[in-house]
């Protein structure tokens, strides 16, 4: 490990200055446009949240930030000053980031992991670290000293010599957050921080990134935990099919009907998974029981009957899945039934989002 450094912490930030400027970024992949004419600031003080569904471009907004992708149009701008499309470029100047995909060191300690991190604020050379003369030595131990700060922090101090590997999962999140803040960033993008992580540790991420911010740390995050995101943020932007569809304090982007359509569905709103499959189950299981009757009485005007009430009772426009399921109608309660059969899937798919999917694409 030949890492060496000062200990320069981040310089402070004026309140309210823009941080990060990013203009119209386009980022095509042949025909698909995953990013398309995004703008969007972070201002020094704020953690700002984006979200949206899977796909809608988030983690490939992040790679245009951070150099990893040179996007197809548009500016990045940090600090006033446009950004040089190198990742490495990007972190000396002052952007750091953690992946939706942990990437550590796996065979390396979670103390090594960390000075890694710290390579960007590393002034002694190679001919210093070959000939490990006392310049060296002094600033290797300044460099360790302020990883050992970082994993304080962190909650990982404890840890700092065992393999990175070794870690549970939520600890390697908290250790690549270790990593990010060891170039001293003045911004810090989080994609994806809290995935996999159970509720307590969600809510220790939580308070991490608050404490992050108060060390005058702006921070960007992506997250699917909906909870999380509107805890946290002081501002939400949503992507969606790579637009930013809307942005606003989480009041403004919560209540606005077409992130609701969009995104959020009922998840945020409470439990609505259980529930819901409950009364589909119930409503199917009546359905069964109607139709086995209608077969036993078949010949009269019975089965007429069932469907002349079921067609009353269904409003005209709810009954796109209706044709063979019309008797789902007959027994259940009106305001449940027309709605259960879509809320399942929906609930469904948006339930694990907002459980923190931890899916991972990079
Ligand atoms: N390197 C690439 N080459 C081609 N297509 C890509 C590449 N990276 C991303 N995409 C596509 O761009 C779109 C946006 O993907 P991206 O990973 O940015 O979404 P995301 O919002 O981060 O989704 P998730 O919430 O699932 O992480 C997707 O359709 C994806 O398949
Ligand atoms: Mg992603």
């Amino acid at each position: 490990m030949t890492t060496d450094t000062t200990t320069k912490t981040t310089a402070p930030t004026p309140t309210g200055e823009t941080v990060l400027d990013a203009r119209g970024v386009t980022m095509r992949f042949g025909g698909l446009t995953a990013v398309r004419s995004v703008d969007l600031t972070v201002n020094s003080g704020e953690i700002v949240g984006l979200i949206g569904p899977n796909g809608a471009g988030k983690t490939t907004f992040f790679n245009c930030l951070t150099g990893l992708y040179i996007p197809t149009e548009g500016e990045v701008r940090y600090k006033g000053t446009v950004l040089p499309p190198k990742s490495f470029k990007v972190t000396a100047a002052g952007i750091a980031r953690t992946f939706q995909n942990i990437r550590l060191f796996n065979n390396m300690t979670v103390l090594e992991n960390v000075l890694v991190g710290r390579h960007t604020r590393t002034k002694e050379g190679l001919w210093s670290a070959l000939l490990r003369g006392p310049g060296f030595h002094k600033a290797e131990a300044a460099s360790r000293e302020r990883a050992m700060e970082l994993l304080e922090f962190i909650g990982l101090a404890g840890k700092a010599e065992h393999l990175a590997r070794n870690l549970p999962y939520g600890e390697q999140r908290k250790l690549e957050i270790a990593r990010a803040l060891a170039s001293e960033p003045g911004l810090l993008l989080l994609d994806e921080p809290t995935a996999g992580m159970n509720p307590q540790e969600t809510r220790a991420a939580e308070e991490l990134i608050f404490a992050i911010r108060d060390q005058g740390i702006a921070v960007l995050v992506i997250e699917h935990d909906m909870r999380f995101i509107m805890n946290l943020c002081d501002r939400v932007a949503v992507l969606v099919q790579g637009e930013k569809l809307i942005e606003g304090d989480s009041a403004t982007v919560q209540s606005d009907e077409r992130v609701i359509a969009a995104y959020l569905g009922e998840p945020f709103e409470g439990e609505p998974g259980e529930a819901e499959a409950a009364e589909v189950a119930e409503a199917e299981a009546a359905a069964e029981a109607a139709a086995a009757a209608e077969r036993g009485t078949d010949s009269t005007e019975e089965p007429t009957d069932a469907t002349a009430e079921a067609d009353d009772s269904s409003e005209t426009e709810a009954d796109d899945s209706a044709d063979d399921e019309d008797e789902n109608d007959t027994d259940a309660p009106d305001p449940a039934q027309d709605d259960a059969p879509e809320p399942t899937t929906d609930a469904d798919n948006d339930a694990d989002k907002a459980s923190g999917s931890g899916k991972e694409n990079d």
